[in-house]
């Protein structure tokens, strides 16, 4: 290459293997052709990272982690600070939909069974991915110190405090106080700033390692690496760029195109990514009267709800909380299904995942309303059907009557 950025290219390739690494995973890279409009996700995912981080690092430099100024300084970013309140909602709408497109994302993985066999490693550090986003989201929700901040935190760290022999301590630990206070607010800031960004940016690198390790499942759920050309290039495959770059900026567009809907016409979306409580300063002496955590966590506080407490103690409801998270890790020595995807399973495992999508969005309904004796009921319900996705499923993928599958991938 005799052009100035050519020579340029090969001055960094003698040093460092940019096209050597550009090639590997990018315009060399073949991943099945037939994508559809559920592999959308992973990339969006990716978008919503960087969003939130950059966002978060312009909050930073105006927010002030202290019990006295954070809500005041919240206040300021929004009236005073230029472009402040654009820097706001967009990093309030982002945490929200971090959640729609990772929950998507996740979907997608059941629907077409992308946590099986060679991608079960994959699927551990999605869901380590998910856990850390979990974390982020709740420390986050603390630093504009609303009342919801507040007893929203008060309500989960204290659920620590209900396991036994180390519950208390553990609670006291996490708090750094008795109760949440400014010392809490100063360490949930540092997680939140720094830690647990640091770690995500991390794990979401080791997902691609992984991923392209392995290589994409697709809608068929069958391997394309089982059908090579004589320069060993997969017959069903085409490489990553041009065609999935430009198939991924469409789906850029169609996001910010909601993303952008929302941050300028409904923020606060009815108060379900910012809830009207917290526009309230936090006050220890006012216990709100309904205290509910933001809709992505509701279905799992739901399941905390539903489970009675025994000897006075929450403990089991914690636990089971804990369970319906944690069960999603084992999913790829759950399913004992001949096929991966949908498209070619029984009866039976269709029903099994339509209740469970029933479960978890009426749960996480639920979660958001008062736990009256008649929702708590529902909520029962609906709990149990939930883990019956899980628990029954070495059972019902094995006795289901699937359909074979076709040995190349579809595509019209
Ligand atoms: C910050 C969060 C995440 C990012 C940035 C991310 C990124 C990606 C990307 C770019 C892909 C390839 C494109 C695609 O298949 O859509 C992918 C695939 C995948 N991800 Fe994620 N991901 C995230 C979270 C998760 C979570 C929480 C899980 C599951 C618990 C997960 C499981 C998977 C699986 C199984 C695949 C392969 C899917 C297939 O080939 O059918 N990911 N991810």
């Amino acid at each position: 290459m005799k052009t100035l950025p050519g020579k340029l290219v090969n001055w960094i390739d003698e040093r460092f293997p940019l096209t050597a690494t550009w090639k590997a995973h990018v315009s060399e890279y073949y991943a099945p052709k037939n994508f559809n409009f559920w592999y959308f996700f992973g990339s969006l995912a990716l978008l919503v990272l960087v969003i939130q981080i950059v966002s978060g690092i312009f909050l930073t430099m105006n927010y002030k982690p202290d019990a006295l100024f954070a809500f005041a300084s919240v206040e300021y970013i929004m009236r005073d600070v230029q472009w402040g309140w654009l820097l706001r909602y967009i990093h309030s709408t982002g945490a929200s939909m971090f959640f729609v497109v990772v929950y998507l994302h996740m979907f997608r993985g059941l629907m077409y069974g992308s946590y099986r066999k060679p991608r079960e490693l994959l699927w551990i550090i999605g869901m380590i991915i998910y856990l850390a986003l979990m974390g982020e989201a709740f420390m986050g929700y603390l630093l504009p110190w609303g009342q919801m901040s507040f007893w929203g935190a008060q309500v989960i760290v204290n659920l620590f405090s209900s396991v036994p022999f180390v519950g208390p301590d553990l609670s006291i630990l996490i708090r750094g106080d008795f109760v949440v206070s400014d010392t809490t607010l100063n360490r949930f800031f540092a997680l939140h700033v720094i830690a647990i960004p640091l770690i995500l940016v991390l794990i979401v690198v080791a997902h691609l390692v992984a991923l392209h390790e392995v290589g994409s499942n697709n809608p068929d759920g069958i391997e394309i690496k089982k059908h090579k050309d004589a320069n060993g290039k997969p017959l069903d495959g085409i490489p990553f760029h041009p065609y999935y770059t430009v198939k991924d900026g469409v789906g850029v567009v169609g996001f910010l195109i909601i993303f952008c809907a929302i941050i300028f016409f409904a923020p606060d979306m009815g108060g379900y990514f910012l809830e009207y409580n917290n526009f309230v300063p936090a006050n220890p002496m006012k216990t709100p009267v309904h205290i509910a955590p933001v809709w992505y966590f509701t279905p799992y506080y739901a399941i905390l709800r539903a489970v009675p407490p025994m000897f006075g103690s929450q403990f089991p409801g914690v636990v089971a909380m804990g369970v319906a998270t944690v069960i999603f890790f084992f999913l790829p020595w759950l399913d004992r299904g001949k096929v991966k995807s949908i498209r070619y399973r029984g009866p039976i495992y269709k029903t099994f995942l339509t209740l469970f999508v029933i479960s978890f969005i009426g749960l996480g309904y639920l979660g958001l309303m008062p736990a009256t004796p008649t929702y708590t009921l529902i909520s029962r319900v609906l709990a149990v059907v939930y883990f019956a996705f899980f628990f029954l499923m070495p059972w019902y993928t094995k006795i289901d009557k699937t359909k074979p599958e076709p040995s190349r991938v579809t595509f019209k």
